[in-house]
Order: C-alpha cells, then sequence, then structure tokens
C-alpha cells in the first residue's frame, strides 16, 4: 500500500534537515510517495500567509506529515497544522547517547505531551490598558485522552516509570482536573506512578533523570520539560517529536529554524532523522525505523558529527554517512 507523505521543510535549517530525511526515507525502497507544501515566514513575506490553505490540505490528505521548522510564524503554521492532522499527544523522546558527552548520560525519558489546549489555547485578550489575560482550558475528555496515551505509550515501549507532571496546588482547577482524571487512568491501568509539581519536577530531572521513564505533561509543562531534557542530552539537534492523532500524524525535530546557523549548511540533521524514523513507526514499518535509529545512532558514536557536537562536519557529510550505513 503506498503512503503518501506531505513534506513541509518551512525556514531557515529546516530546509536543510528535511531534503536529508527525505533522501534517508528514499533510499528504503519503500511505497511512499513525497508532496511537497510551503510554510513559513518566507511564504508569509510572499503570499501574506504563513500556513496556505494548498499546504494545509496536503497535510489533511497525507498520510503522514514531515515538518521542518517555521520562524516568526511558527505559531501560525505549526499549531493550525497540528490541528488539522487532529493530534492531541505530542511525543518527545530525550535520550542520552552513549557515545556523546551529555550533561547526564543515564537520560532516556519520553515526555507525552497534551497538544491541544491548556495555556496554547490561544485564548488571550487585551481587556484594559495594559492588562492582558490568558484563558488556560483543561478538559476532561483531553486530559483522559493524553493519560491513556501516555500509560499505554509506557507500557508497549517496556517504560517502568509513569509520572504525571501538574501543578495543582495553585491551579487547582484546570490542573486539578487534569491531575484527578491522569490518576484516574493510572488506577485503571493498575500500574504504579508517581505525580510530581512541575516546577520541582524540573529540578529533579536536571539532578535524577534516571529516574524518570514516561512523563505525561500538561502543554506548556511538556513543552518546557522536554527542552530542558534536550539541554541534558546534548542539544535540540538530537530530539525528534511526534505529533500523533486518531488516524494522521505530523513529524518535527523538536528545534525550530536556528537563524544563526542557517544557510551555513551545519545543521544536525540527527532530531530530523530521528523524527523520519517516528513517521516510519507510525506507518508500521517499525523494521526500518529501527534501522534509521541505528544508522543515526551510529554516526553520533563514530562521526561525523556537526558543529553543536563538536565536530566540523556539515549536513550533507553526516546524513552521507547515515545514508552509508543504510
Ligand atoms: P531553535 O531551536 O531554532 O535554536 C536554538 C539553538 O539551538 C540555536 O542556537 C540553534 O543554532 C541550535 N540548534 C537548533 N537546532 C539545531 C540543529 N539541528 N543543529 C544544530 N544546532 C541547532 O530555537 P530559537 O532560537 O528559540 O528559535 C528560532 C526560531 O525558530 C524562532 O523564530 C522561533 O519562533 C522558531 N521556532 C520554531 C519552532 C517550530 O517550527 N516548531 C520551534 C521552536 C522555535
Ligand atoms: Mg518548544
Amino acid at each position: 500500500m503506498t503512503h503518501e507523505i506531505a513534506v513541509i521543510p518551512g525556514d531557515g535549517i529546516g530546509q536543510e534537515v528535511t531534503p536529508a530525511a527525505v533522501e534517508v526515507l528514499e533510499s528504503l525502497d519503500l511505497d511512499l510517495t513525497f508532496v511537497e507544501g510551503e510554510a513559513g515566514d518566507a511564504v508569509k513575506e510572499e503570499r501574506g500567509e504563513a500556513l496556505p490553505d494548498e499546504t494545509r490540505e496536503l497535510a489533511a490528505e497525507a498520510d503522514a506529515t514531515l515538518f521542518g521548522a517555521a520562524g516568526e510564524t511558527a505559531a501560525d503554521v505549526i499549531l493550525p497544522l497540528r490541528d488539522v492532522v487532529g493530534s492531541f499527544a505530542n511525543v518527545r523522546p530525550a535520550r542520552a547517547y552513549p557515545a556523546l558527552d551529555a550533561v547526564q548520560p543515564d537520560t532516556d525519558i519520553v515526555f507525552i505531551r497534551e497538544n491541544t489546549e491548556g495555556v496554547y489555547s490561544g485564548i488571550e485578550a487585551e481587556v484594559d490598558d495594559g492588562v492582558r489575560t490568558l484563558t488556560r482550558v483543561v478538559t476532561e475528555d483531553a486530559s483522559r485522552e493524553i493519560a491513556e496515551f501516555g500509560f499505554r505509550y509506557a507500557k508497549r515501549n517496556g517504560f517502568d516509570d509513569v509520572t504525571i507532571a501538574h501543578k495543582a496546588n495553585v491551579m487547582r482547577e484546570t490542573d486539578g482536573l487534569f491531575l484527578e482524571v491522569a490518576e484516574a487512568v493510572g488506577d485503571e491501568f493498575g500500574v504504579d506512578y508517581d505525580t510530581a509539581l512541575m516546577d520541582a519536577l524540573a529540578m529533579h530531572l536536571v539532578m535524577n533523570p534516571e529516574d524518570y521513564g514516561v512523563v505525561i505533561c500538561p502543554n506548556l509543562a511538556g513543552d518546557m520539560l522536554s527542552d530542558l531534557a534536550a539541554g541534558l542530552v546534548g542539544g535540540l539537534g538530537l530530539l525528534p517529536s511526534a505529533n500523533v492523532g486518531e488516524d494522521n500524524a505530523l513529524f518535527e525535530p523538536v528545534h525550530g529554524s536556528a537563524p544563526d546557523i542557517a544557510g551555513e549548511g551545519v545543521a544536525n540533521p540527527s532530531a530530523m532523522l530521528l523524527s523520519a524514523a517516528m513517521l516510519l513507526d507510525h506507518l508500521d514499518y517499525g523494521d526500518e525505523a529501527e534501522r534509521v535509529r541505528d544508522a543515526v545512532e551510529g554516526v553520533l558514536a563514530e562521526g561525523p558529527r556537526t558543529p553543536d557536537l563538536g565536530g566540523d562536519a556539515g549536513t550533507d557529510d553526516v546524513t552521507a554517512a547515515v545514508l552509508d550505513r543504510l
């Protein structure tokens, strides 16, 4: 069965790492077709909108989407795109590789981030001169959906530790509901889990990441804690992610368009290639996904490496080395 993949490189290093991922996917000789769409700052400048309708449709109709990064228009691109694929879960694995000099080499954590509401509900207002508000939306349905996804993910992927992040002592109504529902789901699954206040959790993640496996988070907490974990394992160049819905999904590196290095050809493609591996998993190409992960891991171990990892290789060199191993 042919799978159609929408490919949206976006801005900055998105333009550099996305072709690398397509090249790797093409090398596997699977029944995949690729259709490319435009989004981001450059398109906004040209056409007045960051996410043209035809790109939206491409993502809606494809079996999965591969997204690079957008720049200043990121929120206008990625939030609607996550919506288009109906994604309610953002899966962000942060894993240290033995060969790399990670701040915390024992890190192997998967953040399962609620992807539709919380403080990213987009409901903001200027209520008076110099006074602005934000409405934090938490629903029982979305909380249950993300908690079920998180506990199921832990079970399927052999994680013993599940932690529910929250701040219900302060946000009593909203996180109170999130916590109550997530705990109920944990009890239904009949597994042990912990709950953690998200601020204290940030500290514990830095000091003792080995104590954590799957961390189920409200939207903003998941965004921040996963970037924090990126720092523990060697930087944003390594972190892939999946935005998963009922029957569609979008895969993207956690990093942005990295304007500081864009155009230099030195972006680390690993995060993007590992996102492509997650896409393969999603399409039930588990063996190929594992092969891509092994090849990336092999190159991370033996080089070549991009400057963010202390090397002097370019994106193309790393991609070629991964292709070689495949
Ligand atoms: P960023 O992730 O683009 O960059 C942060 C730092 O990490 C930079 O020093 C960058 O050089 C480095 N970095 C990131 N990815 C790398 C890679 N693959 N290889 C080597 N180094 C890498 O985040 P920043 O600087 O906060 O945002 C830059 C732009 O990206 C902004 O316009 C922001 O809105 C956008 N952004 C877009 C996202 C998306 O499209 N999903 C996510 C985050 C930011
Ligand atoms: Mg972020």
